[in-house]
């Protein structure tokens, strides 16, 4: 596995494979790799021809007060992973690479960034599609691959390709959980195994909402209060938000008539977590 510092070196890398027709799959991420970046490589193996990762813990998606220097850094176990996994490519470039000074250019998706996760992170998704926007540039994927995990990242992604046309193909994989059901996280390495499985009651009340639109309720507010009733019962949790959008464009759902994603945002002992389900309404409406 080769490892890139220089955004130049790896434009000019990539330029190169493009030209001798490789199929590139890129998985940006921001490292401390767990099992749920691992399938995302897994699936990248297996659509492309090369595979490049990137690690860059972009500062432009933290918000004043969000935990930047707290996030873990795990570069040397990272690469380790890679390498098992048959990477070609690990892109590593530092802060001053990607916000060199004088730094003025943002990329900004409307609307849809300034609910769900973009209401308590008001800055948040300008730094993920900037980023990210940026790394194209670099790496000129054709295919880029995102988890389900963030599943308005991806949204917001698939939006801000398709109103720049930008060539690549959006995949989004499977959120990888838990036993206990809790989707895997980076900020899962801050609960103990008995926080963990507590945090499960946040899977189990998006399943709970998900069994009710199957069953046929169409009315999101009884799916939220499901959720919200299933979540609360466990100790220790604070909602955020519970909410039930248009899988596909955000909308708020009112009558659930699309497939929807169930989402929600809890503290657990103080650390945020989220996750999401999509559910389809069943053939009996009620
Ligand atoms: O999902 C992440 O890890 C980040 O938001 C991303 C897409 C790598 C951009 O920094």
């Amino acid at each position: 596995m080769k490892t890139i510092t220089k955004a130049g070196r790896m434009q000019a890398l990539c330029a190169r494979l493009k030209r001798e027709s490789k199929a590139i799959a890129f998985v940006p991420t921001m490292g401390a790799l767990h099992d749920g970046h691992l399938s995302l490589v897994r699936k990248a193996r297996k659509l492309g021809d090369i595979v490049v990762v990137s690690i860059f813990v972009n500062r432009t998606q933290f918000g004043t007060g969000e935990d930047l220097d707290k996030y873990p850094r795990t570069v040397e176990n990272d690469k380790r992973l890679l390498r098992k996994l048959d990477v070609d490519c690990l892109f590593l470039p530092d802060d001053h690479e990607m916000y060199p000074s004088g730094y003025l250019t943002y990329v900004e998706t409307e609307l849809i960034t300034s609910i769900l996760e973009g209401k308590s992170r008001p800055t948040h998704f300008r730094g993920v599609t900037t980023v990210v926007m940026k790394l194209f540039n670099v790496v000129q994927p054709d295919i880029a691959i995102f988890g389900q995990k963030d599943a308005q990242q991806a949204v917001v992604i698939r939006k801000m390709v398709a109103d720049l046309n930008i060539p690549v193909k959006v995949v989004v994989a499977p959120t990888v959980r838990e036993k206990s059901g809790l989707a895997l996280s980076s900020r899962n390495r801050y609960l103990s195994a008995e926080q963990i499985e507590r945090a499960s009651c946040i899977y189990q009340g998006l399943k709970g909402g998900r069994e009710l639109i199957k069953s046929g309720v169409t009315d999101s507010r009884k799916v939220i209060s499901e959720v919200r009733r299933v979540i609360n019962r466990t100790v220790g949790t604070v909602i955020d938000y519970i909410s039930v959008n248009d899988a596909n464009t955000l909308e708020k759902a009112g009558k659930i008539t699309k497939e929807v994603l169930i989402s929600a945002a809890v503290k657990l002992d103080g650390v945020r977590l989220i996750d999401n389900i999509r559910a389809k309404p069943g053939r009996k409406r009620r």
